[in-house]
């Protein structure tokens, strides 16, 4: 899987966005790093505060696959840049310490990161060490 195709992926993970409040719809594309890709979109609710990010989609469904390495993440939403929320930036926390993390304008226009310049000083795994104590 190429990233140009992970980023297709995730415009048509757009597609499918249940986003009738915010009318904002988000697409996400994860890349594990065996190869795989797993797509979410936002799912929003009623209720508003249940509503469910792209990214924490599309990681979760990974997650319940098996898949705990990520290569890279594409995430695209209805703004020119749609940046993850800081939520999803601390999903990621827990996993996407070296993944690629691409947002996406276009197919042919996006910005790639590191989750250290989208989260710096985050708190992770490493931080619940208890054996120091
Ligand atoms: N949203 C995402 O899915 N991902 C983000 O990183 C930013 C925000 C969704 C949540 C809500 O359904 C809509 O975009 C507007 O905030």
């Amino acid at each position: 899987m190429t990233i140009k195709n992970l980023i297709k992926k995730a415009i048509e993970a757009k597609e499918n966005s249940y986003s009738p409040y915010s009318k904002f719809r988000v697409g996400c594309a994860v890349l594990t790093d065996s190869g795989e890709v797993f797509t979410g979109c936002n799912v929003e609710n009623a209720a508003f505060s249940p509503s469910l990010c792209a990214e924490r989609n599309a990681i979760s469904t990974a997650i319940a696959k098996g898949y705990k390495s990520f290569k890279a993440i594409a995430i695209t939403g209805d703004s020119e840049w749609t940046y993850p929320c800081g939520v999803c930036r601390q999903f990621m926390k827990e996993f996407f310490d070296s993944t690629d993390i691409y947002i996406v304008k276009s197919e042919t226009e996006y910005r790639k990161y590191k989750l250290e310049d989208l989260l710096p000083c985050g708190f992770g795994p490493d931080n619940l060490n208890t054996e120091e104590i």
